[in-house]
């Protein structure tokens, strides 16, 4: 990345991160952005002469539905020569950042029109849009652009009822992206890289004929087909694939299809056990289902217990370990060992693994350690990091993003995420975390020091109370945070 498109780049996050506007204002930048859209003036075009009266499409794109962030963002892409386009190049020579923003602000407040087509979709492409293809490191489209595909409202565009040459365009644009300009960019180009032409084709006809409630019965086309799950490497599949060749009684296909949801959707699927204000699942920190092999996999877990840890002095079942995560991850109460969310749970772990030897060393486990840091991590540093790598999904604020009543990114401290006791709040476990998974589609794309620099200033933020605080922090450190006295990205650790 060049000095000047880091520049650009740093200039577009500054507009689209301008302090919120006091009511009255806002409604006269939406006027003024509205004068403009329908206009002109000053030399600039109409947007409406190519982007349809209600911003639907016409000569140009849909622009409804896409977020003020992100519009802001493609405006000043155009005009800083990092996104090539004569209509719009010309175009923006006549807007000024003020302009930008206010025409972004009126835009932002147009709804899509839905159409009401029935899509007919290959079920290879459904299944690239709701789950992805992890053996590529392609994410799931709508893991990004949401479960109903119209985007986060905010950074990330709405994709669903956009028109397929459009879609088309850009997914071989990123495909063909040398030097991709900022993250996001970054982030797209690395999913766009995986696909072949084909698939091009077809994800831009299949997203265009799509709209909210459609998405939705996708995804029950796929839920609980409990043969198509490997999602490893191909090198690095454990053999055979999970459970393709159990022979399984109903009331057990039931338990793990219902142990998989309980593992996507925790705060709903097993309310009674997770925190009050928690909004993790399970996934935010196993990803893909359980099953990626740099996120503490599921098929590992299945038969690396029982096992000993230090962390609480005694040989832990697997269930013991679950409970853990139900403690401290989702700061809630650990669910008994009889519980159906258990069983369940249990029984999707343990099909997750079947093939392997009990006992043996699994491929791989946990995640993936990590080096020491050059020098000591410095949370100042990861600060501005984070602006530039994790803001974009997670927020400023570190808060993520709920869309559609579901947690699209998930919070990375504060009330709504994990308490002191996790494993993630431990410097060197979040950093091991970040380098391998984070960005979401670009894992390993931090390099080392930058890794443990974001992990400290993640974690120098508040967060629910340890249930294990003695009412004294000097005691409850030395009990139980001693990496948090010693150097602690020095050392290995006593907790498992
Ligand atoms: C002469 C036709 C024309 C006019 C006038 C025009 N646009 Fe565009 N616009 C286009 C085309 C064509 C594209 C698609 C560019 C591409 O393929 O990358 C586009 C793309 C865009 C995008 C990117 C959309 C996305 O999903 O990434 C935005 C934002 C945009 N225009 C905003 C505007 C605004 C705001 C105005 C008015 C100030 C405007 N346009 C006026 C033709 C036009
Ligand atoms: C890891 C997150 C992530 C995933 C997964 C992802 N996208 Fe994106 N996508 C983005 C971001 C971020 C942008 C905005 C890029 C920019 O601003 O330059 C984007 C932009 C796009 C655009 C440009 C839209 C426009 O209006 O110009 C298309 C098309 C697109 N994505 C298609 C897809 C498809 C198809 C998939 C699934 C195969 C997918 N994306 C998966 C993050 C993601
Ligand atoms: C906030 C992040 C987070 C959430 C949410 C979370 N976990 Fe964990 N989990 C971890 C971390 C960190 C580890 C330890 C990884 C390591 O060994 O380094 C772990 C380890 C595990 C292990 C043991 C893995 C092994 O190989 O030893 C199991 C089993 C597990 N989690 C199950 C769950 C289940 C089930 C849920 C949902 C009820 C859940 N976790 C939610 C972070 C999380
Ligand atoms: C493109 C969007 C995106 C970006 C950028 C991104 N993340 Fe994430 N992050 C996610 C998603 C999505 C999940 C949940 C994974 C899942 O549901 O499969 C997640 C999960 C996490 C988690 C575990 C869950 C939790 O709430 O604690 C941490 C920690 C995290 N991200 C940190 C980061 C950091 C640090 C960065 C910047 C280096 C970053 N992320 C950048 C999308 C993103």
């Amino acid at each position: 990345m060049s000095m000047r498109r880091i520049g650009a780049w740093v200039a577009s996050m500054m507009l689209a991160a301008a302090p919120a506007l006091a009511h009255a204002a806002a409604s006269s930048e939406q006027q003024q952005g509205m004068t403009i859209f329908q206009h002109g003036g000053h030399g600039i075009q109409a947007c409406v002469s190519c982007h349809g009266s209600q911003a639907r499409g016409g000569m140009g794109p849909r622009l409804a539905g896409l977020g003020r962030a992100y519009i802001i963002r493609q405006l000043h892409d155009f005009s800083s020569d990092t996104r090539h386009n004569r209509a719009m190049e010309t175009e923006v020579k006549h807007l000024d950042a003020t302009s930008m923003r206010q025409v972004a602000t009126w835009i932002a407040t147009l709804k899509p029109h839905r159409s009401s087509q029935s899509p007919r979709i290959k079920s290879s492409i459904s299944k690239l849009i709701t789950e992805g293809d992890w053996s590529r490191s392609i994410p799931a489209c709508i893991d990004c652009h949401a479960g109903t595909l119209m985007g986060d409202s905010d950074e990330i565009p709405a994709l669903a009822g956009q028109q397929h040459g459009y879609i088309a365009k850009r997914l071989r644009w990123f495909k063909a992206l040398k030097t991709p300009f900022g993250p996001p960019a970054r982030i797209m180009s690395n999913v766009a890289s995986q696909l072949s032409d084909q698939e091009i084709t077809d994800l831009a006809k299949a997203l265009s004929s799509l709209n909210g409630t459609t998405v939705s019965s996708l995804k029950k086309e796929y839920s609980g087909d409990l043969t198509r799950h490997t999602g490893i490497k191909e090198s690095k599949k454990i053999s055979p694939s999970p459970g393709a060749a159990l022979p399984i009684s109903k009331p057990l296909a039931e338990a793990i299809q219902h142990g998989e949801q309980i593992f996507m959707n925790t705060p709903v699927q097993a309310r009674a056990y997770v925190g009050k204000n928690s909004r993790l699942s399970c996934v935010h920190c196993h990803l893909n289902r359980g099953r990626l092999a740099t996120a503490a996999p599921m098929w590992a877990a299945a038969i690396r217990y029982p096992l000993y840890r230090k962390k609480n002095h005694r040989v832990n079942t697997l269930a013991m370990r679950i409970q853990g995560c139900f403690r401290y991850s989702l700061n809630g109460a650990p669910p008994p060992p009889n519980s159906n969310t258990m069983v369940d749970l249990i029984a999707y772990i343990h099909w997750l693994g079947s093939g392997q030897v009990m006992g043996s060393q699994p491929i791989a486990h946990g995640f993936p350690p990590i080096a020491k840091a050059a020098q000591r991590p410095d949370k100042l540093r990861g600060a501005d990091l984070f602006r530039m790598r994790c803001a974009l999904c997670h927020g400023l604020n570190g808060q993520g993003k709920v869309r559609d009543k579901k947690v699209l990114f998930p919070p990375l401290w504060g009330a709504h995420s994990f308490n002191w006791g996790a494993g993630l709040h431990r410097v060197d476990k979040a950093a091991a975390f970040i380098k391998a998974n984070m960005p979401y589609g670009a894992g390993n794309s931090l390099n080392t020091q930058d890794a443990w620099d974001i992990a400290a200033f993640v974690e120098s933020h508040p967060r629910p109370e340890d249930p294990r605080f003695t009412g004294n922090i000097a005691e409850t450190t030395r009990r139980f945070h001693p990496h948090r006295d010693v150097d602690f990205y020095a050392t290995s650790h006593p907790q498992e």
